[in-house]
């Protein structure tokens, strides 16, 4: 059984399996369209919700105060080095499946079913915690215009038991209380009939997203700056390298999505140079965003002031931050602008997660360790709708119940692990195939793939133990299922 579950795939096998009709995708995308959808990934939930955590520490961790400006550099240079790896991956297999697939053939069918599996934890966790985060700025929003949504509507059950008098406020059905965050569900859902009807209108609506959102940020950082007191950056590290490990940790999220851009391989038009145009470009522009926004935002609320306000208002960092600010003229508006901008750009990586999630269940059907049906393409719009509609769901219902934190943390330590199996990947064949064709090679290896298994697992080791336990558990199922179906379905296998 052993070489049996460590068979790979010919890598040329799997680039012209891409060219069965039965299973094509459309070729609409350009270098530019790729490099905004990075930043739609990237952009997100990260900076607009984990900051706050991240720069005063929970229960389980220290924070990282104004040091969160280091926090965020560290996390970028760990970050760079895995892109570098998925640049090399995905101009040479741009083949929508991402990770999944360059281990596929690199590293056997087992790691590639680990990796696919531990994928989904990247994408639709993470989607999960996106969700929330656009729930929360879309209720502050509203807030601005006298709507209020009830708290029952708006969180999930644990969260809610935290909060005084929320479950007696709640209608109840048997005396049962009703909580649920309705809005998280429902901008799941229309997201999902959006990416059914077509990948060229949601790339589209993806770029207008991005330039709004690049937009805010900015507006934040020069309103924003004006209140900055420069004393409130001493003193500037108050937990030392403890509390800057676990705000890198935390703000990994941040950075999640440039690896999204591979799952698009597939529809982009030529993918040896718009790939790592797109993975790199838009890594560097968002690094440079977030260390300004950090430095703005750790500016404004000092640290001491921040670790003695409510998770709930950490969570809405930037909102926060301005309204600590107490801007006499026009201060809702620069509030409710910022929370607009908060609610368009976690949309904006919604779209590029629900949209590479169900592509990367594709690629995983096509090869049999999912069922068949799993990589029906849609007769009319030429899109993967049964995975995409099932991404919806789950994501969707997971996010009416779950609470944000968790969810990053478990996106976290989920997407450094696909991270490190790149970066290996990326050795492994370099030793193996040294010959084969690469559009983009990753410069100074062996140096850039150790170094990026070495930043990435350190990262990981900054995350809280529970979460540790979560993921283990995650793949012992993903194992579990595996042994079930994959394996003996598995194409490969069956072929002779
Ligand atoms: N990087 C993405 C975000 O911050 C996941 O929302």
């Amino acid at each position: 059984m052993l070489p049996q579950i460590f068979r790979r795939k010919n890598l040329d096998a799997i680039l012209h399996e891409g060219e069965n009709p039965e299973f094509q995708l459309k070729r609409v995308l350009g270098s530019f369209d790729v490099v905004l959808l990075g930043i739609g990934a990237i952009i997100g939930a990260g900076i607009f919700a984990t900051i706050g955590t991240a720069a005063a520490g929970d229960m389980a961790r220290p924070g990282a105060g104004p040091a969160l400006i280091l926090s965020f550099c560290i996390t970028a240079v760990a970050c760079g080095f895995a892109a570098l790896c998925y640049a090399e991956f995905a101009a040479m297999v741009p083949i929508s499946g991402s990770a999944y697939t360059y281990s596929y053939g690199t590293l056997g069918e087992l790691v590639a079913w680990i990796i696919g599996w531990d994928l989904i934890i990247e994408y639709a966790v993470g989607n999960v915690a996106v969700a929330i985060s656009w729930a929360n700025y879309f209720k502050t929003f509203v807030a601005g215009f006298g709507v209020f949504i009830p708290d029952w509507l708006s969180t999930d059950y644990r969260t809610a038991a935290r909060i005084p008098g929320l479950f007696e406020s709640a209608p109840h059905i048997l005396g049962v209380p009703i909580v649920f965050n309705l809005f998280a569900v429902g901008i799941v859902a229309l997201i999902t009939i959006l990416l059914v009807v077509g990948i060229r209108e949601s790339s589209r609506t993806n770029a207008v997203m991005v330039v709004i959102k690049l937009i805010v940020l900015a507006f934040f950082v020069v309103v924003g700056m004006k209140y900055v007191k420069p004393e409130n950056w001493t003193p500037f590290s108050p937990n030392g390298w403890a509390g800057i490990q676990a705000g890198a940790a935390i703000v990994f999220f941040a950075y999640i999505g440039f690896d999204a851009v591979s799952t698009v391989a597939e529809e982009v038009r030529n993918p040896k140079r718009d790939l790592p145009v797109g993975i790199i470009g838009s890594l560097v522009i968002c690094t440079f965003v977030y260390i300004l926004v950090a430095a703005v935002f750790t500016g404004i609320i000092p640290y001491h002031a921040l670790v003695r306000m409510l998770a709930t208002q950490q969570a809405e960092p930037l909102t926060l931050a301005l309204q600590y600010a107490n801007i006499e003229r026009w201060g809702d508006i620069f509030i409710g602008v910022v929370a607009l901008g908060a609610v368009i750009a976690n949309t904006a990586v919604l779209l590029v997660f629900q949209l590479g999630q169900p592509r990367i269940f594709f690629s995983m059907a096509r090869d049999g360790l999912l069922p068949r049906s799993f990589a029906k393409v849609h007769p009319r719009y030429r899109t993967p709708h049964v995975t995409t509609i099932l991404t919806g769901v789950a994501v969707g219902v997971t996010s009416m119940f779950t609470s944000i934190d968790e969810m990053v943390d478990l996106t976290n330590i989920g997407t450094l692990f696909a991270f490190i199996l790149v970066c290996v990947g990326v050795l492994v064949l370099r030793r193996r195939e040294p010959d084969r064709p690469r559009a983009f090679r990753t410069p100074w290896v062996p140096w850039v793939p150790l170094l990026g298994i070495a930043s990435c697992l350190y990262l990981m080791t900054g995350l809280p133990w529970v979460t540790w336990v979560r993921f283990g558990g995650w793949l012992v199922a993903g194992l579990i299922v595996y042994f079930i179906y994959g394996f003996r379905h598995s194409r490969l296998r069956q072929a002779p």
